[in-house]
């Protein structure tokens, strides 16, 4: 993956630790634990730009009920991608459920995700567009 951004022309910054707390033990194996996020941007990236300190390892559980069999956290994504200037753009090039685009969206986030799959496509692209619209109906309930 960090050769594919840099080969895509973006500029590779770092990789941070997704640390999932369970998972099943292996004798005479570690076990699998953590998952790595790289990150990079298309183009600068000053540090001067309104984006606070943020972590460098992300501990939450695997969600319980996942429509894809590698679904991340929603509230993982939710602090990935506060890494981007307020209102920018999120791309997830491998969508799977949605949770990134969710994510961003839920943060004030433009977002914009690709996915092969048709079923997952279909499934991603309903969870995100339903989940979006409880959210606008629970906001408007609370005004
Ligand atoms: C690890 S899953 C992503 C899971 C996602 N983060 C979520 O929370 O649901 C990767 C996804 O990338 C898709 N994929 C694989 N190769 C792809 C490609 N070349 N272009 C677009 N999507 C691709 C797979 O179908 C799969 O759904």
């Amino acid at each position: 993956i960090t050769d594919a951004l840099q080969w895509a022309g973006w500029i590779w910054r770092g990789s941070v630790v997704w640390d999932k707390m369970t998972s099943r033990p292996q004798k005479g194996r570690f076990r699998q634990q953590s998952e790595y996020v790289v990150w990079g941007s298309n183009g600068p990236m000053p540090v001067n730009r309104p984006v606070g300190c943020l972590p460098g390892v992300f501990r939450y559980a695997n969600p319980q009920n996942r429509i894809h069999v590698t679904e991340k956290p929603l509230q993982l994504m939710r602090d990935l991608v506060k890494i981007c200037v307020p209102g920018g753009r999120i791309l997830d090039p491998f969508c799977g459920s949605g949770t990134t685009v969710l994510a961003a969206r839920l943060e004030g986030y433009e977002a914009v995700g690709v996915e092969v799959t048709d079923a997952y496509y279909k499934l991603g692209s309903d969870r995100v567009r339903f989940a979006l619209k409880s959210h606008a109906e629970l906001d408007n309930a609370a005004e």
